[in-house]
């Protein structure tokens, strides 16, 4: 392990400088609050910077203030978040925002983790960022960039690697410029040291004393071993037309999705014989079938491998059912996993 530090107390000095040069102007950099940082640090969680991107602004211009965020309308919220995922991010930005908004904004690693939503990694980031501490930010991106440099064989799905990794990189954080330092390996992670086996490596500040490199370890670096495959479910979605309404209906309080607007849908994959039955079931005549269709959708642990029907039917369905126009529909937060489906609505 010393000879793992050895190499990496080499890293600021390289780092710092060709991050002066090529940093990526993101909206979040251009202004720094606590309140920018953790927002987009939120909004970074799980989702790529290029999706991120529009989403901050518009979420900027419609909430500017940590008041704004906690007085707002939940609805309203959720359908800014709309195509962005992972929706109890909003929620827990809105419910850490009434909390924050009593007192001044958190500036501890206890505060900030107490707070929905954060996490060890989200916390560092806001920390080093926007109040200059030399807390690391570790992410599978650091674990990739930290493994190549030194040619680590370590499992970075395995706890105690990770927490021997963030500590490594704490000791060697320089303290005048963590938050650049951070950024500066967020940004190396994504546009030099990529992952598979594509990493721009005669970009690469830190080539001269990288041991991937100098062995030809980049592919098979960072070891990540005994990854769970992620649970597979088939789902069956109908899209129910009628007089210029869908189907929709609202997803439980709780769990994946939570309280989101859904087309109704059934466990399992369904011909359309099977598919005219259920029809039956909810009460409904079909008219005319359609469209069907395949699509996927891909969640942290699950895929959903998705059967769609589009089709004209008669009948009201079942109570909790809402008929909703375009204009209705888009006022709720419909979440992306049945976006395609969406698509074929004339
Ligand atoms: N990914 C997570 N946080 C980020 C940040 N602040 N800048 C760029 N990419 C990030």
């Amino acid at each position: 392990m010393d000879h793992t530090k050895e190499i990496l107390q080499q890293l600021p000095a390289a780092l710092l400088p060709w991050y002066q040069e090529h940093r990526r102007d993101l909206p979040w950099r251009q202004e720094v609050s606590p309140y920018r940082t953790w927002v987009s640090e939120i909004m970074l969680q799980q989702t790529r910077v290029a999706a991120v991107i529009p989403y901050f602004q518009r979420f900027m211009a419609a909430f500017p203030t940590v008041e704004a965020l906690a007085g707002c309308d939940t609805e309203q919220l959720l359908k800014l978040w709309e195509g962005l995922g992972y929706y109890s991010r909003a929620r827990n930005l809105q419910k850490a925002a009434a909390i924050v908004q009593a007192g001044a904004f958190p500036q501890t690693y206890r505060e900030l983790t107490a707070l929905p939503g954060i996490g060890d990694y989200t916390a560092g980031a806001i920390l080093s960022i926007a109040f200059h501490q030399p807390v690391p930010a570790v992410d599978g991106n650091v674990l990739r960039v930290a493994s190549r440099l030194t040619g680590s064989r370590d499992n970075i799905l395995d706890t105690a690697v990770r927490r021997r990794w963030r500590g490594i990189m704490e000791s060697i954080m320089p303290a005048d410029a963590p938050g650049a330092f951070n950024q500066a390996l967020m940004d190396l992670g994504a546009m030099v040291c990529l992952p598979g086996g594509e990493p721009v490596c005669d970009a690469c500040p830190a080539a001269a004393f990288c041991q991937a490199r100098a062995l030809g370890l980049q592919r098979q670096l960072p070891v990540r071993a005994g990854k769970p495959e992620k649970k597979v479910e088939h789902h069956t979605v109908f899209l129910l037309l009628q007089e210029g309404q869908a189907a929709l209906r609202q997803r439980p309080d709780t769990g994946l999705l939570a309280a989101l607007w859904e087309y109704p849908h059934v466990p399992g994959t369904l011909d359309e014989a099977d598919a005219a039955r259920q029809l039956e079931q909810w009460g409904l005549t079909p008219r005319r079938w359609v469209k069907s269709l395949k699509f996927r959708h891909l969640f942290t642990h699950i895929r959903w491998e998705l059967t769609g029907y589009v089709a004209e039917v008669r009948g009201t369905g079942p109570a909790d059912w809402l008929w909703a126009d375009k204009e209705q529909r888009r006022q709720l937060a419909i979440p992306s996993a049945f976006e395609k489906l969406t698509r074929e609505w004339a």
